[in-house]
């Protein structure tokens, strides 16, 4: 039987992690796979680095997109993106999660009847005004072959019709990253800040409905601030470029350590260490669990809603400052949930979407 050609689409940087493991374990089955990077992300410390640090294989075409409004990016990826389909003819496209890059690919490949392979499917936060559900659920009905990191998220995927027989609940490709490079995470990170183990906080914030609304971000800023305990913040270029346009935001800034970005192994290690994780961020949440550190999610909802059901995350909608530092009070003083069953798979979920694509179609 020939090996299956698979064209894999990244852009931006959760989805350079998870492509590290799902391309070890396609290299592994004997599949070949072609990566294209739309160029979403383009900065050395939110693309670059993790191309180095995880042994991912440069891609064979990089798009160079970069930045701009959502339809511009889109489209422009789309045009692109086509062109290489029709080079290259793979018999599969493998896109990962919810971002812009995501969608092109998705859209691109659904055009040219190239069957497509979603993984971190069936994602849901039921509020169609974030960009990354319009991606996602778009991605889904699009999709061939649906991953899902969780019972939630094939649950989602089944009440809205989508054949069951497309869906494999594979386990998050997240968790296996965590498990595989966790070990090449170096101790010293946090004193490198001057941090303690178990004595800070590590925030992180970029999403959209954040970034792009001053009261939301002054309220998190604030909490932050207050809550007691020094905060390490490792800032996306979107979160800067607002605290640049809004100096009220940037005072508030001054109470927290300010760096640029880490790598995914500084990360790892940061997080690890941390006495509390805050975060919009979707990976992040679930990194703070696989290293068993409690979690408050500064948004209104979350799509790993399993978190929140067993007292590891806490919502916190930004509402006020008030209502941000009460989550994360009651989160240094709560005692931890007992250690739960394996929620993500194990962390063999990249082997097992390389089995199914090496498999009969
Ligand atoms: C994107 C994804 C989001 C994901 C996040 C991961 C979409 C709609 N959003 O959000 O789902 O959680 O990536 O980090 O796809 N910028 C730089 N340098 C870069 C990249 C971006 O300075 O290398 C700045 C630009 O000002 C840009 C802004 O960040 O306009 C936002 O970048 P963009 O890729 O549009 O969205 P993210 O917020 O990164
Ligand atoms: N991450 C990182 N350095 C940072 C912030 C995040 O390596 O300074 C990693 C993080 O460990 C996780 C991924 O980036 O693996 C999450 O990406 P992000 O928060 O940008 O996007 P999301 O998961 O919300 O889509």
């Amino acid at each position: 039987m020939p090996v299956s050609k698979i064209l894999s689409i990244v852009g931006a940087r959760p989805q350079f992690v998870k492509a590290a493991v799902v391309s070890r374990a396609l290299a592994a089955a004997g599949l070949a796979e072609t990566l294209l990077h739309t160029g979403q992300h383009y900065d050395d410390n939110l693309s670059r680095i993790f191309f180095d640090q995880l042994g991912l294989p440069a891609p064979a075409y990089n798009l160079g997109v970069g930045s701009g409004a959502h339809g511009e990016m889109t489209g422009r990826m789309l045009i692109e993106i086509e062109k290489v389909l029709k080079t290259e003819q793979p018999d599969w496209v493998l896109v990962y999660g919810d971002t812009n890059s995501t969608l092109a690919g998705a859209l691109a490949a659904a055009k040219l009847h190239i069957p497509i392979a979603h993984v971190e499917a069936g994602l849901r936060s039921y509020n169609r005004r974030m960009p990354e559900e319009l991606n996602r659920v778009l991605t889904d009905h699009a999709a061939d072959l649906l991953f899902t990191p969780t019972d939630d998220a094939s649950q989602n995927l089944v009440v809205e019709g989508i054949p069951p027989d497309r869906i494999h609940q594979v386990g998050d490709v997240m968790y296996d990253a965590a498990r595989q490079f966790g070990p090449l995470a170096p101790a010293d990170v946090p004193a490198r800040y001057g941090l303690a183990a178990g004595e800070y906080i590590l925030a992180t914030l970029h999403r959209a409905e954040n970034t792009d609304e001053p009261a939301r971000l002054a309220a998190i800023l604030a909490a932050l601030g207050q809550a007691g305990q020094p905060v390490l913040l490792p800032l996306h270029p979107r979160t800067r470029a607002t605290l640049a346009a809004h100096p009220e935001l940037a005072t508030l800034a001054e109470a927290l350590q300010v760096i640029e970005p880490v790598g995914y192994l500084e990360m790892l290690a940061l997080e690890r260490a941390a006495r509390l994780i805050v975060t919009d961020s979707g990976g992040v949440q679930k990194e703070a669990y696989f290293q068993r550190v409690a979690c408050v999610t500064v948004r209104d909802e979350t799509e790993w809603v399993e978190l929140v059901e067993l007292g590891w995350n806490r919502l916190a909608p930004p509402e006020s400052a008030a209502a941000v530092l009460a989550e994360i009070r009651a989160a240094l003083d709560e005692p931890l949930p007992d250690d739960d069953d394996d929620l993500y798979g194990g962390g063999q979920a990249a082997e097992r979407i390389a089995a199914i694509l090496a498999g009969p179609k």
